[in-house]
């Protein structure tokens, strides 16, 4: 599958330079720096969407946080080689672009980048097209029946950003 133009790179930073212009261009904060221990992940809300936030040596990276498999909470995933495995049935995902290894599938992946210690993520136009569960996913990554499932309330940034 093509990977969709809206699809931004992560990892980069030429993001607008100061926290109010990054608000103003769309970026959310979701959290502190040191909210996100180093190649961990935390699931966040933005604009509706579950987001997994994760820190690695080059930077930080964003995905949705529900598995195109069947739900599984990536956030909550083991960290290596710039990709997170599920930790319900081992799906790799490469963090810097979504690919779900060997599978042909994706997820979204949304623009982060960090200012001041706060780490702010804006929602791909794009995502989740080809990241929805496959259980429940409709075409827009929002699974409502997996919204409340044990591991969807793995280590969240969800009140961090105050
Ligand atoms: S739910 Fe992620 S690999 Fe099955």
């Amino acid at each position: 599958m093509p990977v969709p133009e809206s699809f931004a790179p992560v990892m980069t930073d030429d993001r607008p330079a100061t926290p109010s212009a990054l608000v103003a261009a769309g970026y959310v904060a979701v959290g502190a720096v040191d909210d996100v221990p180093m190649l961990e992940g935390r699931r966040t809300t933005v604009r509706g969407r579950r987001i997994a936030v994760f820190r690695l040596p080059a930077g930080f990276a964003a995905i949705d946080a529900d598995c195109p498999h069947a739900g599984g909470p990536l956030h909550d995933g083991l960290v290596a080689d710039d990709c997170v495995t599920c930790p319900l049935h081992g799906w790799r995902i490469d963090l810097t672009d979504g690919t779900v290894v060997g599978e042909g599938a994706r997820v979204g992946v949304h623009d982060v980048v960090e200012r001041d210690g706060r780490i702010y993520v804006r929602p791909g136009a794009g995502d989740g097209i080809a990241g929805a569960c496959a259980g429940h996913g409709d075409g827009t990554g929002a699974c409502g029946p997996h919204a409340d499932r044990p591991g969807a309330r793995g280590p969240s940034l969800d009140g961090a950003a105050t």
